[in-house]
Parts: C-alpha cells; structure tokens; sequence
C-alpha cells in the first residue's frame, strides 16, 4: 500500500481529482439513492480518511455534528460520558447545555489520569484544545475497556499524520475536518472513524435519518485540502516548536504549552513526525494585557479555530472564561514564513 503522503495525492480512475457531483438523487441502478444516505464526493472523501485512520470513516456537516452523532446514535439516556475538562469546550457545552435534556451526563475529568468508574464512553483529546494535556492512550484505553467504556479520540489537532488512534485500541477517532484536515478556512466538515463496520454502519443508519451528512462542496473542499495534509503538517509543526521555545524565553510570557517543549514524553511516545500546529500560551500580567496581544498582531488573524493555512489567535477567555486563565492565549500557526510568524507575535507582545 502507498505511503500516507502518496494516499493523499493519488486517486486511481481518469480523473486526478474526484469530480463535483451534486446531485441530490440517483438512479435506481449504481447503488446510491439519495444525497442524505450518501453521495460520490462523500464516499471517495471517506475512503481516504479511513485508509488514514485505519478504519471505516463516515463525514458529518461539521465536527459537534459527528460528536453530537457519536453521542445519540451510539449511548441511551442514563449513560454517563466523561469529557477531558480542559478539551475542546464545545463538546463539553453540547452535553451541559443540549445532550443532558436527553438524559446523557457529561462527567469532566483529568485525561493525563484514567477514566473515571461507571461510564459508558470517555471522550480523549490528542492532544487537547487549549490546553495542550496528552492522555497516555495506551493504557489509559485498555483500562477503559476493561470496565466496558468506548472510547473516542478526537484526533482534530494531531491529524493521522502524527497520530492514528484506532492503532492504540480506540474504537472511534473523530475529527473537526474543518480545522487541519480541510486546512484552509473554508470548509465546515467533522468526521468519524471506527474500528468495527457494524458500529460505522449503525451511524450511518444515524445520519440518514438525522441528515447531519456533510455535502459534495464540503467534501470536495475536504479532498482538495487533504492533497496538501503533509506538507502542511510538516511546515506548521516545525514552526509551532521554534514559535515555543521562543515564546518560553520572551520576559511578558508567563508559560507556554506545546506538546514539543520539554517535550511533554508522553506525547513524545505517541506524535511521530511533529507535534502539530497548536500551542497555547500565558501572557504575564492581567487579562487586559493578553486582549491587547490579541488585537495587536497584523499577520495572525485574531480569529478562532485552527488548522488552517493561515495563523489565527485568540485568548480563550472569551467563550470558556469559566475554566481558562485570562491571560490564556491559543495561537494557531499557519503557513506564513517563521521570521514574519515571530516579527509580529514578538511586536504585540511588546506594544501589548
Ligand atoms: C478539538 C475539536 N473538536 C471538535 C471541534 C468541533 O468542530 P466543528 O467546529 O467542525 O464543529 C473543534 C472545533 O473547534 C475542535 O477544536
């Protein structure tokens, strides 16, 4: 079998790229009836990503769709879903404010430790927005398993470049293919991989019915940016780590996170390749100064999400104030050349 980075590129068939077809309907003779169930662009974008990931991929119209899938397709009211606390805050908000109206507990705890008793999936994050923390996949899943807990990874930071899940036991990796995946702002996609079919069958019978199917645009933006995942990967990882150490040594920050300082061994074991696009950091004094980093850069876009091939920044503050410090600054790091990457982080911190 080709090589990941070849997989990417190549597609077998006249076509070097996967035709745009948006046809909502099929004949009643190729097998595919209705877009809802599932359309070309869609299957060939799931293809991919399950060689990726080694398993059977399915794409929702955004990543909390695929969460919010995972969630009611596969658990029944009175189960108890343990969220890493300090992980992507949307899902931990869509069990508090939405999935517990359906008797779905979210339980928040410390994914660096093992998964709290009596529950019925655990959510890890490899590794976590914003806070960087990286679970100890291995055992922390087989001991999962042993208490008859499923597992998802939400793989979104690390990509299967640097990180394929379902090889260290999880059941299901999920995606916000919005983010690296996808790789350029463009797109709103999610994505589920699973281990056994039966279980990637029974959330596609979810999807039908529910209809949270990403369309053929997403999905060819989906494909047309996954040509380019290693490259970017590579290019953003690389200065992800020079931007963190230089961050570590700046007087007006207080503390970075980046799974590559240090580095952090337990994500050393489990990255291979990088350690991907994301870090956080602390600007020192109150949470007025960080607002005034944020607002100061000129090629960092202040803007949320990550992964793309632009840079984008934000204090955290803002959506997750209950749980993040004030000075919590997340930076997504793009494309942009280094030098230009440093010149502007380096001036707002110094005007901020
Ligand atoms: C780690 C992680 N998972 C899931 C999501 C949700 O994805 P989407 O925005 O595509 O719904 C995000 C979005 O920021 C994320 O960062």
């Amino acid at each position: 079998m080709l090589r990941p980075e070849s997989r990417l590129v190549h597609r077998d068939g006249t076509s070097l790229t996967s035709p745009l077809d948006r046809s909502t309907t099929f004949r009643h003779t190729g097998g595919l009836e209705y877009q809802r169930s599932g359309h070309p662009v869609g299957i060939d974008a799931e293809t991919l990503l399950g060689s990726l990931d080694g398993g059977s991929a399915l794409l929702f119209a955004s990543g909390l769709a695929a969460v919010t899938a995972v969630a009611l397709g596969l658990l029944a009211p009175g189960d108890r879903v343990a969220i890493p606390h300090d992980g992507y805050y949307g899902t931990e908000r869509l069990f508090a404010a939405e999935l517990s109206r359906w008797g779905l507990e979210g339980v928040p705890f410390d994914q660096t430790g093992s998964v709290p008793p009596g529950v019925r999936m655990a959510f890890l994050e490899t590794p976590a927005n914003p806070s960087l923390s990286f679970p100890d996949l291995g055992p922390c899943i087989a001991a999962a398993h042993a208490q008859g807990t499923l597992v998802v990874v939400d793989a979104t930071v690390a990509t299967p470049l640097l990180l394929r899940p379902l090889e260290h036991g999880a059941d299901i990796v999920l995606h916000s293919a919005t983010k690296g995946l996808a790789g350029h702002s463009d797109a709103l996609v999610g994505a589920v991989i699973c281990a056994d079919a039966a279980v990637a069958e029974r959330l596609h019978a979810f999807r039908t019915l529910t209809g949270g199917v990403a369309g053929p645009d997403a999905a060819w933006l989906l494909l047309r940016g996954l040509q380019t995942l290693a490259v970017r990967v590579a290019r953003s990882s690389e200065s992800a780590l020079e931007l963190a150490h230089r961050l570590a040594a700046h007087p007006r920050v207080a503390r970075v996170r980046y799974p590559g300082l240090g580095p952090d061994p337990v994500a050393a074991r489990y990255l291979a390749g990088g350690f991907g696009c994301l870090l956080s950091f602390e600007v020192a004094g109150d949470g007025a100064a960080a607002q005034r980093v944020e607002a100061a850069t000129r090629l960092i876009a202040n803007a949320t999400s990550l992964g793309g091939a632009h840079s984008t920044m934000e204090t955290r503050h803002r959506y997750e104030g209950d749980r993040v410090a004030p000075g919590l600054v997340r930076l997504s790091v793009g494309l942009e050349h280094v030098e230009d990457l440093w010149e502007d982080l380096s001036a707002a911190l110094e005007r901020g």
